[in-house]
């Protein structure tokens, strides 16, 4: 088997703009209750990203996917801190550290796309659906002990294990 390169994703990992939010964001998260937004949710939103789609047949490319979903969260700092919704928020610093990392502006694109779609589905049999649901099925609510309190609505929420 011939192991994949995600030459861009790795580029991301080690971008310095990238560790300092990642290390920002995890360093507020500390005492949070609810889901955080580590590099572990970034890595299981990319590994299951992947195999719905290779399960639906979705052509995609992997290093768009990891990039994508290391970055998807990125904004979460600035919504703690200004409001507005992540996916907004975090556009231009993806931009940035896309740039930073040599992302050609094509695959920029299709990455702002991905991270976009994480907050809204599409309902139709897509890579960016896919992208979505890798995000919600990312999340074990079923063993969460702040589902009382969690304001996640029903449907987004993976209430089973899902194959
Ligand atoms: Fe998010
Ligand atoms: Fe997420």
């Amino acid at each position: 088997m011939i192991a994949l390169e995600l030459l861009l994703a790795n580029k991301i990992l080690n971008n310095t703009t990238y560790r300092r939010e990642m290390d920002a964001l995890r360093t507020s998260e500390q005492g949070r209750i609810f889901c955080r937004h580590d590099i572990e949710h970034c890595l299981s939103v990319a590994r299951i990203a992947m195999l719905l789609c290779m399960e639906h047949g979705i052509p995609a490319d992997a290093d768009t996917v990891y990039a994508a979903a290391l970055l998807h969260d990125i904004g979460r700092m600035a919504e703690y801190t200004n409001g507005i919704p992540h996916q907004i928020a975090g556009k231009q610093l993806a931009a940035a550290i896309l740039t930073e990392c040599g992302c050609p502006p094509r695959q920029q694109d299709a990455i702002q796309n991905l991270i976009a779609a994480h907050r809204q589905p599409e309902g139709t049999i897509s890579l960016e659906q896919m992208f979505y649901l890798a995000d919600k099925r990312s999340r074990s609510c079923f063993a969460c002990p702040a589902q009382g309190a969690c304001n996640w609505e029903n449907e987004k929420r993976t209430m089973k294990i899902e194959v």
